[in-house]
């Protein structure tokens, strides 16, 4: 964990707040990978993940972006309403669950409204290594868009592309052409709502793109419906413990409040924090992070939200 001041919070674009913050001694920062994320303590038991946005080059700062979401759980409005300038606040050392495939010979970055953020950090990082990439930031509409002068004065600026909704057709984003045939050297990257998240990634996978060479950070989960579920039994191979996991609860939530701890983040199956492997039976996977090979394979689940088709689930613990 780590203090940090908000030494300076800033309106970027209709509803997108950034917040620069700095350590309260002045020192430097632990380092970053561009894709990376800290955890911010809002308040008790609010605790939220946001994206570093800035280049990972600089030690002196973290820069987040905030979105104030309409159906927000608490998160974004706390940091839009509580958080002022000169605050200090508790954060997580940066963690990388959406790194850049170093093999990689060119990438492409598609960042759709507030996930620009990760994008950022991704295009400076390949800057600075003079890499190949092509930088695609989508948006509602000019009002909506953060960070569109700042990034016209980047060493990058000739490698992004601004695709306005609201805008002319032509220089609306088509994915199915942007991505038609993938060559073998080329990876992809995508994080944004869930509905350009889902039309960046279906026409991936319409183009022929293998999972492996594609990534993708989601910010939240899809609601699911919970009505249906039933409840079923967890092992803990090591003990041999059995916790019944009723309906209503998760195997992350039941497990925590008996002393398993289990590292956990978004609770909401997008980050992969959690991901416990399954040593028998069969997870009913409800995450947004695995890949549909790994969900597949079924050796692997998310406790936080993910259930169980079968009665009971073995679990490498
Ligand atoms: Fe993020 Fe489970 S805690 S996927």
């Amino acid at each position: 964990m780590l203090q940090v001041n908000v030494t300076r919070k800033a309106d970027e674009a209709e509803g997108i707040c950034s917040f620069e913050l700095c350590a309260v001694d002045g020192s430097a920062l632990p380092p970053f990978e561009a894709g990376a994320h800290i955890d911010i303590h809002i308040a008790e038991g609010l605790t939220r993940q946001y994206s570093l946005c800035n280049d990972p080059n600089e030690r002196h700062r973290y820069l987040i972006s905030v979105l104030k979401d309409p159906s927000s759980r608490g998160g974004s409005k706390a940091m839009h309403e509580q958080v002022r300038s000169g605050q200090t606040l508790t954060i997580s050392t940066p963690r990388n669950l959406f790194p850049l495939d170093r093999s990689a010979t060119r990438h492409l970055l598609f960042g759709g409204g507030i996930g620009i953020t990760p994008m950022l950090a991704m295009a400076y990082e390949l800057s600075h290594q003079g890499a190949d990439f092509e930088l695609h930031y989508c948006f509602r509409s000019s009002e909506r868009a953060a960070f569109v002068a700042m990034l016209a004065q980047t060493p990058f600026a000739g490698r992004i592309k601004f695709h306005d909704d609201s805008g002319a057709q032509i220089q609306k984003l088509d994915a199915s052409a942007l991505l038609a045939g993938p060559d073998a050297g080329t990876h992809l990257y995508v994080c944004g709502p869930a509905g350009f998240m889902n039309y960046i990634l279906d026409s991936a996978q319409n183009a022929g793109w293998p999972q492996d060479r594609v990534h993708k950070e989601f910010f939240a989960a899809v609601p699911i419906n919970q009505s249906a579920n039933a409840p079923f039994e967890v092992e803990l191979a090591s003990t041999g413990q059995i916790f019944q996991i009723p309906a209503e609860r998760t195997v992350f939530e039941v497990l925590d409040e008996a002393g398993i701890a289990i590292e956990s983040s978004c609770e909401q199956g997008v980050c992969g924090t959690c991901v416990t492997r399954v040593l028998k039976g069969i997870p009913e996977h409800r995450d947004k992070f695995l890949t549909v090979a790994e969900q597949a394979a079924n050796d692997c689940f998310t406790p936080c939200c993910s259930r169980a088709k079968s009665s009971r689930l073995v679990l490498d613990l």
